[in-house]
């Protein structure tokens, strides 16, 4: 099978990783909107826009599917994708509900909600959970780690101050939902900040969570083959994905 994988810039490598690592494609296309990083911070209409003209880029390679690795866009244009699309098209943040539901027997467990503020004013996460049951929730945009991210800064001093500034008056969470494809990438940090009892919810292991679930793969790829592109710089991009994923 052949996927195609979008998101506004970097952070959907993390999503990629985990496709890698349960071996579920036999080739990876994968689009960054470097060039109007960050979607978070933009309103509905722009990242529906933007969404689409990512359907339009994938077009030129007969995908069987593309995952949507950004929880901006997910929740925001997915439908808008999925209309506009000749395949599947399967966003971060349903598997990411269906995720954190697997992940937690209790329907009261304190589910801390990250993400860029888009993707917390659309409520998308409340709205998948609370139709699960699960009430006790709390929400947070924290967009500052997305250009943490985007620096390679994933511990030290201004990452400790951002922490400190974003979580400080917040109640212990059970599990904490990585909402933004980037948030992995601070994964470490994340988890000794909340210690260990506190479960992280990541949308890479999300979605091959969903895949597997919804779709027939027939054998292990182990020699997949990933081409990178990016509306501006994609040798950066490309770096990147070396440096993060070895491929
Ligand atoms: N990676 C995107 C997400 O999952 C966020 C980064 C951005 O603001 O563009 O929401």
């Amino acid at each position: 099978m052949k996927v195609g994988v979008f998101d506004s810039g970097i952070g959907g490598l993390t999503v990629v990783k985990s496709l890698l690592k349960h071996q579920l494609f036999e080739e990876i296309i994968y689009f960054g909107d470097t060039a109007r990083v960050p979607y978070g911070s933009k309103d509905k209409n722009t990242i529906i826009r933007y969404a689409i003209e990512a359907v339009e880029f994938f077009k030129n390679f007969e995908l069987d599917m593309i995952i949507v690795a950004c929880n901006t866009v997910s929740a925001y244009a997915l439908t808008e994708m999925q209309e506009a699309a000749t395949c599947p098209v399967i966003g971060v943040v349903e598997a990411g509900v269906l995720a954190t539901q697997n992940a937690l027997q209790d329907k009261n467990a304190n589910i801390l909600i990250l993400g860029t503020n888009a993707t917390i004013h659309s409520q998308a996460y409340e709205h998948g959970l609370k139709a699960l049951d699960f009430h006790n929730l709390q929400a947070k945009a924290t967009p500052l780690f997305v250009p943490l991210v985007e620096e390679a800064i994933f511990d030290g001093a201004i990452l400790q101050a951002t922490l400190q500034h974003y979580f400080e008056n917040l109640s212990k969470p059970n599990a904490v939902i990585l909402g933004c494809t980037h948030f992995p990438l601070l994964e470490d940090v994340l988890g000794r900040y909340f210690g260990k009892e506190t479960q992280l919810i990541h949308s890479g292991d999300a979605i091959v969570e969903y895949l597997e679930k919804e779709f027939t793969f027939k054998k292990k790829q182990t020699n997949t083959s990933i081409k990178y592109f990016a509306s501006e710089n994609p040798d950066a991009l490309r770096l990147t994905a070396k440096r993060w994923l070895n491929v």
